[in-house]
């Protein structure tokens, strides 16, 4: 795994949307996996000023995302749709048939994760994921226990995980307690990964994601077999490595 430290999270955001831009100029068609959290703010801020600078053409990139929260109204402004709607979708005028979204509201949840994975092979495969890290390890909402074969699923979510998000609820006890996420193999099919962490409270796990044994204790340790990730850090989330 590549490994690159910046001084802070600007400097990193400004890398990582170099790189995304990159991608976009060599293939028009790019189909991106993203992320939402506050990881990714900075991360959006940085590569739609970079778009609007550069000119790049989106109008042929199709995305998909991690994941959704189960159990919210539609019109809740917690949802990870409504992040990106608010974050970067609509500020690049991303049309909505660019955008593929897990639907909570599906009447079949599981025939809804297979309609997901269905229509990311019929892109083709995802060129190019986004990752965020959780505190426990996690990508997507792969919770420690997820297995390197998981795919698009049901899961629920860690105490720590729902306490780390309670920020955009307002109270613990209106975080969802369930969710849907890509499957560890899901991610892992993507050709090119970049995983983001900023902050100090991220150095534990990304010590363990990047030098700790890869188990299903930390979700972001199979990552080390995958042939292409870059993990881009800030200083304080570098801390812990040697
Ligand atoms: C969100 C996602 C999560 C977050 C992770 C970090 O779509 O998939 O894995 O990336 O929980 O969240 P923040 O950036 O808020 O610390």
């Amino acid at each position: 795994m590549k490994v690159v430290v910046f001084k802070n999270k600007r400097k990193a955001s400004k890398f990582i949307s170099e790189i995304i831009c990159e991608e976009i100029i060599n293939n028009p068609n790019l189909v991106l996996c993203l992320a939402t959290g506050r990881t990714m703010k900075p991360v959006y801020r940085q590569f739609i000023k970079k778009i609007y600078k550069e000119k790049i053409n989106l109008n042929k990139i199709h995305t998909f995302n991690l994941d959704e929260y189960i159990g919210l109204k539609q019109n809740s402004r917690e949802k990870f749709r409504y992040f990106m709607d608010k974050n970067f979708f609509n500020k690049v005028k991303l049309k909505n048939s660019q955008i593929s979204f897990l639907n909570p509201y599906a009447s079949n949840l599981k025939k809804e994760c297979d309609r997901y994975e269905n229509e990311i092979n019929k892109f083709g495969g995802i060129d190019l994921t986004i990752l965020g890290i959780g505190r426990d390890g996690h990508i997507g909402f792969n919770e420690p226990g997820s297995g390197r074969k998981s795919r698009t699923r049901v899961v629920k979510l860690n105490k720590l995980t729902r306490k780390d998000n309670k920020i955009f609820f307002h109270s613990f006890r209106k975080v969802p307690k369930e969710a849907l996420t890509m499957g560890i193999d899901t991610i892992m099919h993507s050709k090119k990964i970049i995983l983001i962490a900023f902050g100090r409270n991220k150095n534990e796990a990304v010590q363990k994601a990047i030098n700790g044994k890869i188990s299903d204790e930390i979700s972001a340790s199979f990552l080390q077999n995958h042939k292409d990730v870059t993990i881009v850090l800030d200083s304080f989330a570098a801390r812990k490595l040697d």
